[in-house]
């Protein structure tokens, strides 16, 4: 399919590849050029969950309203994926439980909020009895949901290959390319690719390739595995206790998750599996017999205001997808349609969104 409308995106995780993989769809040719591995970054690494009640509860509302879009557009964007790239990426509407000992605070977001239900400690009990008991009682977000992070982004990548697009792994963006006052393209160690647009989705780099107020938000997680005589049904929700959530996946359990400013350090350290270890315990019983499967880190891109940069940039002919700090996986089918449709022209940038609300580079 020859077109007259040619992208390159720098950056190849969940959101460079979803909107590249729309914009295949409606026909512009897309290159996507990325410094390691697609999806190797915060895609690989968060815990793919689809939270609104624990991530957002001192949002404004338009995250609010943008955060139950992407919910929404969630079951359809994964069963696409899957159909065209022949890859389960576990989607489940597994709800989220979040525990904590302020009832009152607990039944007033539930009387708000009807997505919400508040259980009291007895009713958490009856329905999870592996809880440990230390909370006075929950919310129920029914609508929640989690994907298999790391199996969602080799499908997207697969999806995207399939529709036409082109993958460029270990490529980094070293410049933008220049005409006049407009970008029109970006320059590789190895090449030069042309467009009549460029995307910056680089995640917590973005703001290496041009000037944005993207900070690195260090996480560091753990996933454990039941000893074998455990019993261990969890029936699937998330689960949030006091500064850590519980994401069952594939036999394990995931918890998350440190929240730090390190720069680009990705170290771990036995100080954050104590404190996961920890907090997680405090959830749930018998955890301190499970064995420690998996440690990693990654890096959310963070911004001053908490909220993504989305829409055009100062420099002509860049976009930005960035900043979704703590929700990229949540965001990620809302952000492909809204950014794919801006950059065909077709939509407009949501204020509280726009890149622009910052001072650009100074000339
Ligand atoms: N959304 C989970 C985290 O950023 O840790």
């Amino acid at each position: 399919m020859k077109s007259d409308m040619k992208i390159v995106i720098i950056g190849a995780g969940v959101a460079g590849l979803s909107i590249g993989w729309r914009l295949r769809q409606a026909g512009a040719e897309v290159t996507i050029l990325e410094r390691a591995q697609p999806a190797s970054g915060a895609t690989w690494a968060s815990a793919g969950m689809i939270a609104l009640a624990a991530e957002l509860e001192t949002s404004p509302p338009v995250e609010v309203d943008f955060a139950r879009q992407s919910n929404a557009l969630w079951p359809g964007f994964a069963r696409e994926i899957e159909e065209e790239s022949g890859q389960a990426v576990g989607y489940e509407r597994s709800g989220a439980l979040l525990l904590s000992d302020d009832a009152v605070a607990m039944a007033g977001r539930a009387a708000a909020d009807t997505d919400l239900t508040f259980l009291t400690a007895e009713e958490v009990r009856a329905r999870w009895p592996m809880l440990s008991g230390e909370y006075s009682g929950g919310l129920w977000a029914r609508h929640e949901a989690h994907v298999d992070n790391r199996a969602l982004g080799r499908a997207l990548a697969i999806a995207f290959l399939k529709a036409g697009g082109v993958l460029k792994p270990a490529e980094a963006a070293v410049n933008l390319e220049y005409r006049g006052r407009r970008i029109t393209g970006v320059l590789t160690p190895f090449t030069r690719y042309h467009g009549n647009a460029v995307l910056l989705a680089a995640g917590a780099w973005s703001g290496q390739v041009v000037q944005l107020p993207v900070t690195p938000i260090k996480g560091e997680m753990i996933a454990l595995t039941p000893p074998p005589d455990a019993e261990f049904d969890f029936g699937g929700p998330v689960v949030w206790g006091q500064g850590v959530y519980l994401v069952p996946r594939g036999g394990r359990l995931l918890v998350g998750a440190t929240v730090e400013k390190a720069g680009f350090d990705t170290s771990l350290s036995d100080g954050a599996v104590r404190h996961l270890r920890q907090k997680a315990e405090a959830v749930i019983s018998g955890l301190a017999r499970w064995r420690l499967d998996e440690h990693w880190a990654g890096l959310r891109p963070g911004t001053p205001d908490g909220l993504p940069l989305l829409g055009p940039s100062h420099e002509q002919g860049l976009f930005i997808a960035s900043g979704q700090y703590r929700n990229g996986i949540l965001f990620a089918p809302a952000i492909a349609q809204l950014m794919a449709d801006m950059i065909r022209g077709r939509a407009e940038p949501i204020d509280a969104f726009d890149p622009r609300r910052f001072p650009g580079a100074k000339p």
